[in-house]
């Protein structure tokens, strides 16, 4: 674990400040054999696309390990080791037969498994094909993305199933695959640093999703059985939109997609993005994602394919000078962020959460344990939180109330024990979350488990804990 470097308050300083130590290594190499690597490995992760699997084999680089995947003339997908075991040739250029892949360079066939399947040019008598087989990986393909897991055989885990994967009216399809010249790790930080969305996506370079985003947000992060999730709340006109996303631990998250602009009351509104971020090697990385499409939207696999806005290269570097992205801020820090460099403030308790989450998950693989995310028995859809939410607690308040002059009420935040504040107005109360944001939690503070509308809960529970004796 780095240590800070001590706070350099010189002005015209730089002259103390030249060093870059070198980045935590524990939590960012991804190479075989490396704490991280080894943890990440002890899940599924995406490697593919199944919409990238053709006739010729398709070469990959995952984890810092070379490797081809190709789905045989069978329908069967293999993963593996890019090098033939006879002599090495690259199997990118093997050919694709009806059980398995054929080498192009002395014609050894490898089944999807790795077993060898013919050594064509040896003796008929020779048992070589019987004592070798080729590195392979097993796979497992889900909704058009195939999934390997790459960890010690005999602690292959369950393929986790979230409950966003099956949404009633919504549609999962394969979605964006973009890469970063950046570690995996900076990339996670952004899934669970809320306030970025407000000044990179909105503020600072210009409103990239809807004018909403540039209300600055009360930031809230808890822990999960599965990870993490930040909660940020904002104030949009008369109502309260509350967007809670999830970070999956080891190296998932996902998302509401960019187009809420609170105009209106929404319960629960769950069109997602899921994205992993998969390693290629310590400073280059994919994301790959699946996403929850109303068929009512209308778009093409091309169109849910493509990566949003600023999440790519695909901007010329002086557009993306002028209107920074995810892309230019998370591969900016570095191609590995030195944490001994950062000056983490309270905005960032995310990232020092999702940060701790990892560390915990490396050193339980480490010490030959599960981390405590990982599923070993088959369960049912793993609840997540990730949604819209948009409501205002008056609209029920102001029916059981009136807006007429009540008697004094007051409430005192646990945030800051001992400030008390008076309303003797519904409306004045109703007001608060736009000027103190937080009062007793009862603005953004809801349960996970219960899709109700926002507002209405609020409101009850307001109505229930703070009014109910006025009247
Ligand atoms: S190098 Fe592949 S069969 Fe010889
Ligand atoms: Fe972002």
């Amino acid at each position: 674990m780095s240590k800070p470097r001590p706070l350099l308050n010189t002005p015209y300083g730089a002259y103390f400040a030249r060093e870059v130590p070198p980045p935590d290594d524990e939590l960012v190499r991804v190479g075989p054999g490396t704490p991280c690597g080894e943890y990440l490995r002890s899940f599924w992760q995406p490697v593919a696309f199944a919409r990238d699997l053709h006739d010729v084999p398709l070469r990959i680089r995952i984890m810092s390990e070379d490797l081809v995947i190709f789905r045989d003339k069978g329908g069967r997908v293999g993963l593996l080791q890019l090098h033939c075991a006879h002599r090495g040739t690259s199997l990118e250029y093997g050919l694709i037969s009806e059980r398995g892949i054929r080498c192009c360079y002395h014609g050894w066939m490898y089944d999807v498994d790795g077993r060898i399947l013919e050594t064509p040019g040896e003796p008929v008598t020779s048992t070589l094909k019987d004592r070798l087989c080729q590195g392979a990986y097993p796979l497992h393909e889900y909704c058009g993305l195939i999934f390997a897991y790459m960890g010690r055989p005999e602690r292959k885990p369950v393929f986790p199933l979230y409950d966003t994967f099956d949404l009633p009216g919504l549609t999962l399809m394969p979605a964006g695959k973009f890469s970063l010249p950046c570690n995996w790790l900076q990339i996670k930080d952004n899934s669970m640093d809320p306030v970025h969305t407000s000044f990179l996506h909105a503020i600072s370079s210009g409103y990239q999703f809807t004018e909403a985003f540039g209300a600055l947000a009360e930031l809230d992060w808890e822990e999960t059985p599965y990870g993490m999730t930040y909660i940020a709340t904002r104030r949009v006109g008369d109502l309260v939109w509350v967007r809670v996303a999830d970070f999956m631990a080891p190296n998932v998250h996902q998302f509401t997609r960019e187009f809420e602009d609170a105009t209106n009351e929404k319960p629960a509104s769950r069109p997602v993005v899921i994205r992993w971020a998969v390693p290629i090697d310590d400073t280059h990385t994919w994301n790959m994602e699946l996403a929850q499409i109303d068929p009512a939207w209308g778009m093409t696999p091309e169109q849910i394919g493509s990566p949003g806005f600023g999440q790519s290269d695909d901007r010329a570097y002086a557009e993306r000078q002028r209107h920074p992205a995810d892309y230019d801020a998370q591969s900016g820090q570095r191609e590995i962020a030195v944490h001994a460099l950062e000056h983490l403030a309270s905005t960032d308790r995310g990232v020092t959460m999702l940060r701790k989450i990892v560390r915990d998950g490396i050193r339980a693989v480490a010490a030959g344990s599960d981390p405590k995310e990982l599923l070993r028995e088959p369960r049912g859809p793993i609840a997540t939180a990730c949604q819209d939410r948009a409501g205002t607690a008056g609209t029920v308040m102001q029916a059981f109330f009136g807006t007429g002059t009540l008697p004094e009420f007051s409430l005192t935040t646990p945030t800051a024990p001992g400030v008390t504040h008076r309303w003797t107005r519904l409306e004045d109360y109703i007001q608060e979350p736009s000027n103190a944001r937080i009062w007793s939690g009862i603005h953004y503070r809801f349960s996970t488990k219960v899709g109700t509308d926002m507002g209405k809960k609020v409101a009850d529970y307001t109505v229930q804990t703070y009014l109910q004796p006025l009247k």
